[in-house]
């Protein structure tokens, strides 16, 4: 199966050693955006921990804030507030996280140290605009799903939703692309 139509599909393949062409994320600050069932181009943003899809103007927490997202060293994506779209947090320059395959746990998250034990904060590399991540097997993935949270039109982000039988879930792919409607009310 093409790359791109499991990508679309949600289906996670390993590509190891596989001649697909991947390039570094940008250097100038760009967003990234959540689209699947139901999700149509929905901004990631955070709370200075966690992961979310949304707008983060819908969330009641002080802290949560749309992303600008760099890249740095190993393919690393740095984390900074963009605060065009509503609050001022106090986080910035967080490191963004997927748990690594050792890891039961399926949060997506930032950190601002430079250790983190079961998660990886390297690898973060781009497919055309499809967000992949390259394990130290050299294993390319996508494995990105939505939970709904108990707000409104919010969802946790995740990674590898093996064993996880949540109610609800939805594959997505990131994008460094907004939706061609910019405001729509869906998201
Ligand atoms: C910051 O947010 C504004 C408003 O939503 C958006 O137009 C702009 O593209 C965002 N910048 C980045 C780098 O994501
Ligand atoms: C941002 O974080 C990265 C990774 O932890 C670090 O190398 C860099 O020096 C930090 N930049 C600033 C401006 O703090
Ligand atoms: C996904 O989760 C399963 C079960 O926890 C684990 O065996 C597998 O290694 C994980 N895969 C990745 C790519 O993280
Ligand atoms: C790093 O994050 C922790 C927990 O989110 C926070 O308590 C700590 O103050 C932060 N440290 C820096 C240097 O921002
Ligand atoms: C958001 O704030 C309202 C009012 O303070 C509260 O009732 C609600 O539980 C909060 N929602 C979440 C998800 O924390």
């Amino acid at each position: 199966m093409h790359l791109l139509q499991s990508l679309m599909l949600g289906i996670p393949m390993a590509l190891a050693g596989s001649p697909i062409i991947v390039q570094r994320a940008p250097t100038a600050p760009f967003g990234l955006f959540a689209y699947g069932d139901g999700i149509g181009g929905a901004p990631v943003f955070t709370d200075g921990e966690n992961a979310f899809i949304g707008r983060a103007t819908r969330s009641n927490d002080s802290e949560a804030a749309q992303i600008q997202f760099i890249s740095g060293t190993d393919n690393s994506l740095l984390a900074s507030p963009n605060t065009t779209t509503g609050n001022a947090p106090t986080w910035s320059n967080l490191t963004f996280m997927v748990p690594d395959t050792t890891s039961s746990s399926h949060q997506v998250g930032f950190t601002n140290s430079t250790t983190s034990t079961d998660r990886s904060g390297s690898g973060f590399v781009f497919y055309g605009d499809f967000l992949l991540h390259k394990n130290t097997d050299g294993d390319l993935k996508a494995l990105w799903y939505a939970v709904p949270s108990d707000e409104d039109r919010i969802w946790t982000l995740n990674w590898n939703s093996t064993d996880d039988d949540t109610e609800g879930k939805v594959v997505v792919t990131l994008k460094a692309t907004p939706p061609s409607r910019p405001t729509d009310k869906n998201n």
